[in-house]
This record gives structure tokens, sequence and C-alpha cells, in this order.
């Protein structure tokens, strides 16, 4: 099969109501949701904490396309086999998380899942140079990560153009994680992005009873990136 470069939508459940995170997954890919985003938090590598294994494989059974785990954790590499059971499809760690980045990537896809690199924005692209063909997809944060509803950092756009052509033709998705909406989300893709994380962009007007506007604010985005 080829490799699928179309733009696909992943809303981050950090914005949805955590007490309903089933209901809130069902209702964001009823309206349209290509992928669903996992933002796991440790309160040290980023100052907020968020949830861990169990709950991520309790709402595992809830998501019909793809599991897209973002770890901001360190150390990774003792939960790998723990988010792997609950049901990652795609793992993604950072570089700054630890000193053996290489080490956890070839763990993560010896663990038979997708494995992700995510960069903060104070990490040169080049930086993942030696490290691109051990990653089905490399993460641009346009934030520094921790919390949701952040403006997006515009500089992170030529980061994006850089590493672009650093991939070539190889297989790996270009994720974009961080102040996205339909404003900034044209500037990335035009830059080489296919994966859009998106949290208040997709949440905000809506609700589980109310799940009309995600399907608008989805739409609003990739109507935006038609370029
Ligand atoms: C930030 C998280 C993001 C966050 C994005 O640390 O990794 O996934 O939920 O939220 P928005 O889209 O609101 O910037
Ligand atoms: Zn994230």
């Amino acid at each position: 099969m080829s490799f699928d470069r179309s733009i696909k939508i992943a809303p981050s459940i950090l914005s949805a109501d955590f007490a309903d995170f089933g209901r809130e997954i069902e209702a964001v890919e009823a309206e349209g949701a290509d992928w669903i985003h996992v933002d796991v938090m440790d309160g040290h590598f980023v100052p907020n904490l968020t949830f861990g294994p169990p709950l991520v494989k309790a709402i595992r059974k809830h998501i019909k396309t793809v599991m897209d785990v973002h770890l901001m954790i360190a150390p990774v590499d003792p939960y790998i086999d723990a988010f792997v059971d609950a049901g990652a499809d795609v793992l993604t760690a950072h570089l700054e998380a630890g000193a053996h980045t290489h080490r956890t990537l070839q763990a993560i896809r010896a663990a038979g899942v997708k494995a992700g690199l995510a960069l903060n924005p104070g990490t040169p692209v080049e930086a993942a140079a030696p490290l691109l063909d051990l990653c089905d997809l490399v993460c641009i944060m346009t934030v520094n990560p921790g919390f949701g509803g952040q403006s997006f950092i515009e500089t992170q756009v030529d980061q994006v153009r850089r590493l672009r052509a650093m991939i070539g033709d190889r297989p790996i998705h270009i994720e974009i994680d961080g102040g996205v909406d339909p404003k900034t989300a044209p500037l990335v893709v035009e830059a080489g992005a296919d994966v859009l994380v998106a949290g208040s962009a997709v949440f905000r007007g809506g609700s589980v009873s109310n799940p009309a506007p995600y399907g608008e604010n989805i739409r609003a985005i990739r109507e935006a990136v038609q370029i």
C-alpha cells in the first residue's frame, strides 16, 4: 500500500471533557476526525499532569480510527510496553526526554507499533537526522508542550519546511501539534505537514450533547488547507 500523505486531522482529547472521554471520542470521530491524539503528561517533563496507561487502555475501545499517543514523559523506556499494551497505534516520544532516543525508537518499533519522535520548539530539526530511519512520524511542536490553547509559534513553519526536505520520499508523517486552527493550518500544510493535531480549535463550542460544532470546526480546518 502506498504511503498516505493526505491531510489527517487529529483532535486532542486534552480539550475534551475528561469525565466523558468515551462519548467525546465517539462524537468527534462521527464528526470527521481522522485520528485521535492522546496527550500523556507526567508533571516532570512538562509542567502538567494528565493520565497514564490504564486510562489510555480504557478509551482504546471507543476509538475506531488511529490512537496517536503523545508521551510528554521522562523517562520513556520503562513505560513503552504499558502503552503498547494499552493499544497505541502510534507511540511518540520526545527527543528531549532522554539521552538515548535512538534506543527508545528502536524499542517502540520492536514492540510492534509505529514510532514517533517529537521535537520541542527549541530543538533544531536537524537533530532528528540520525533518527529518521527509525521514525514513522515526526511531530513538530508549534507550542511549548504542556497545555492546550496556546498560541502557534510561527517560526516553527521554517523548521517544518526543513524537515520535509530532510525526509525526502521516505514514508514518514509530519505531525504538527499546538495552536493549529484554520489560520495556522495552511502555513504548516504548505510547508509539508500531513497530520494536524488540534485541541481547542476542534472542541470549542461543542459538547457530547451538541457535537455539530466539532464537525464544523474540523471542516473549517480541512477547507482552509485545500490549497
Ligand atoms: C500540548 C499538547 C497538544 C495540545 C494542543 O502540549 O501536546 O496536543 O492538546 O492543543 P491546542 O490545539 O489547543 O493548541
Ligand atoms: Zn500532543
